[in-house]
């Protein structure tokens, strides 16, 4: 291990990417105690310096000797570099904090939004995943309402952001919008199909067994693994629009015993990482272009599903930023709970 847990050297992998740019800012702004900072990229990186702190800090070609020291490593590369290097951080000694998909499943690999179960974190084995930001964004806040009156059905409609793709992405939303408006033909190279004015079913893989694509069989099994909840029914549509960094979502869910729209705004009143915009007069609800640039996830539309007579289920809409509750923030927060647990566990010690 390098300098120590309580002021950590630090290094992003994918410090060049979407979500490794939000990191940067997030530590930055979030004030976070690191004692160094390593940058590292693919070679076509290489040369490229970031700005950190007032500082322009150098951007390195990550390989198997880029931990040396580090203490905490936050990785936004993709799921083969993480499944390739993140042992070999481990093997330096140095805690892992993956945002890819490549872990989160395995079952001693805690999955962890710290305002749900931020104690799993102590159980690590040297590598905590994030979850997918789809997941991340709808339970933040159903959780406050789940603890209360479990939800046992939960049923999804997304409408995710480009940003989830990546910088590429994100950079084929603009130009593809661009050339429409000029009347340009543009030919699409990241994303399947014509982005701009227009949406599509979500471009991970359709399992033919289910009929289900990748990106929502993550949303059901994560949900369940981070509730701890494996009874949860869960159903699920994810779909790209053409929004560049936020997630908006559509909910219902059915609780255990009968549950108003007012009794939900009571638990979301104050709840960690949430805040209402259920403007009803003024027709004001979550949008996206609100959500960016912020951490909380943001609820409105809160309403009785009318379909069900019982009256526990629960409509609602939410929107948040899919770079960063979606993943930088949320994996710099695990990072800071790291650092926190480290300090009280070594003041408990003295
Ligand atoms: P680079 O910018 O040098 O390509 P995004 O999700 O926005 O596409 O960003 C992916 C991030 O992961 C970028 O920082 C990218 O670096 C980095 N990356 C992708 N592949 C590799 C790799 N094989 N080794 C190291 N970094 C990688």
């Amino acid at each position: 291990m390098g300098s120590s847990l309580s002021s950590p050297s630090v290094a992003i992998v994918g410090a060049t990417g979407a979500v490794g740019v939000e990191i940067l800012k997030c530590l930055d702004e979030r004030d976070f105690p690191l004692s160094n900072l390593r940058l590292l990229a693919s070679p076509r990186s290489a040369g490229k310096t970031l700005s950190f702190r007032g500082r322009a800090l150098p951007v390195e070609v990550l390989d198997e000797n880029s931990f040396k020291g580090i203490d905490i490593a936050l990785f936004s590369a993709g799921g083969s570099t993480s499944r390739k290097f993140a042992p070999i951080a481990v093997d330096h000694g140095a805690i892992v904090v993956d945002n890819s998909s490549a872990f989160r499943m395995d079952t001693s690999v805690p999955l962890v939004v710290p305002e749900i179960n931020e104690g799993e974190i102590g159980a690590h084995k040297g590598i905590i995943a994030n979850p997918n930001c789809a997941a991340i964004i709808s339970l933040v806040p159903l959780w406050p309402i789940h603890r209360k009156n479990r939800v046992t059905r939960l049923i999804l409609s997304t409408y995710q952001a480009a940003s989830g793709a990546g910088a590429a992405a994100m950079d084929e939303l603009v130009q593809s919008t661009r050339a429409y408006l000029n009347g340009e033909t543009y030919e699409n190279k990241v994303l399947p199909h014509p982005y701009a004015f227009n949406l599509f079913s979500h471009n991970t893989q359709i399992d033919p067994a289910t009929g289900y694509n990748d990106e929502e069989t993550k949303v059901i099994k994560e949900s369940r693994k981070i509730l701890g909840d494996t009874d949860i029914r869960i159903n699920i549509t994810c779909i790209r629009v053409p929004v560049l960094r936020a997630h908006a979502i559509s909910m219902t869910f059915e609780c255990e015993k009968p549950i108003a729209p007012d009794e939900v705004r009571a638990l979301l009143a104050g709840a960690p990482g949430v805040k209402i915009v259920d403007d009803v007069e003024r027709n004001y609800f979550p949008m996206p272009m609100d959500a960016q640039g912020q951490g909380d996830v943001l609820v409105g539309r809160i309403r009785q599903d009318v379909s069900d007579p019982s009256g526990c289920s629960i409509s609602m809409f939410v929107a948040g930023d899919q770079l960063l509750k979606g993943a930088a923030l949320n994996a710099v927060q695990i990072a800071e709970r790291l650092v926190e647990r480290h300090v009280a566990e070594n003041l408990v010690e003295a």
